[in-house]
């Protein structure tokens, strides 16, 4: 396995492990909505990666493996600074953190994270951010372990 940076060129790469982590949301959320049709869902996150990569808003790295299929991402889009909490100028927000249902526990997702925030310290960027869907307990633990706390607690009503 090795980890290398995401370009433009290379995004529908990602297709098949935003596909996984669509489902999972749909397995371990505890809200009562379904989850969007593949093609739906790839189509609206994809357009958010072109456009942050595109605007040089954001970065990505992704995991292959021996024969160069990729088996995990992450990506990352930085804004700007929270008005009540004093962060740096900008804020990196890691929006998708993805690991093949077969290569899980093995360290993927963590040496993703390292890739991640040694690109942060580079840009000198030094908040960072990252949601965790409601249910995702496992993913929650894996956060919380590598230092991070909790954070906004988001609300959804059906109306
Ligand atoms: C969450 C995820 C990215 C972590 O990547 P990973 O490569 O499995 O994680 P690592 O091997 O680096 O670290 C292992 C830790 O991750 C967590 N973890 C989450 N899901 C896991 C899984 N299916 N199998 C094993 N560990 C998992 C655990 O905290 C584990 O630590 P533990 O062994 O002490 O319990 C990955 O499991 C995944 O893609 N899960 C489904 C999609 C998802 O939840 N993405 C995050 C959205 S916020």
């Amino acid at each position: 396995m090795h980890v290398e940076e995401l370009t433009a060129e290379r995004i529908d790469d990602l297709e098949p492990l935003w596909s996984e982590l669509r489902e999972h949301h749909g397995e371990v959320g505890e809200v009562d909505l379904p989850v969007r049709i593949r093609e739906d869902s790839w189509a609206i996150r994809r357009g958010h990666y072109a456009d942050w990569l595109g605007r040089e808003e954001g970065f990505g790295f992704v995991a292959r493996d021996d024969d160069g299929r990729a088996i995990g991402y992450a990506m990352v889009h930085v804004m700007g600074p929270g008005a009540t909490l004093q962060t740096g100028p900008r804020v990196a927000d890691v929006e998708t953190l993805s690991v093949a249902s077969g290569a899980r526990g093995q360290g993927i997702g963590s040496a993703l994270l390292e890739a991640v925030e040694a690109r942060l310290r580079e840009l000198g960027i030094s908040d960072v951010v990252i949601g965790v869907m409601a249910g995702n307990d496992d993913a929650r633990r894996l956060y919380e372990k590598l230092g991070f706390k909790p954070f906004v607690t988001e609300l959804i009503k059906r109306l």
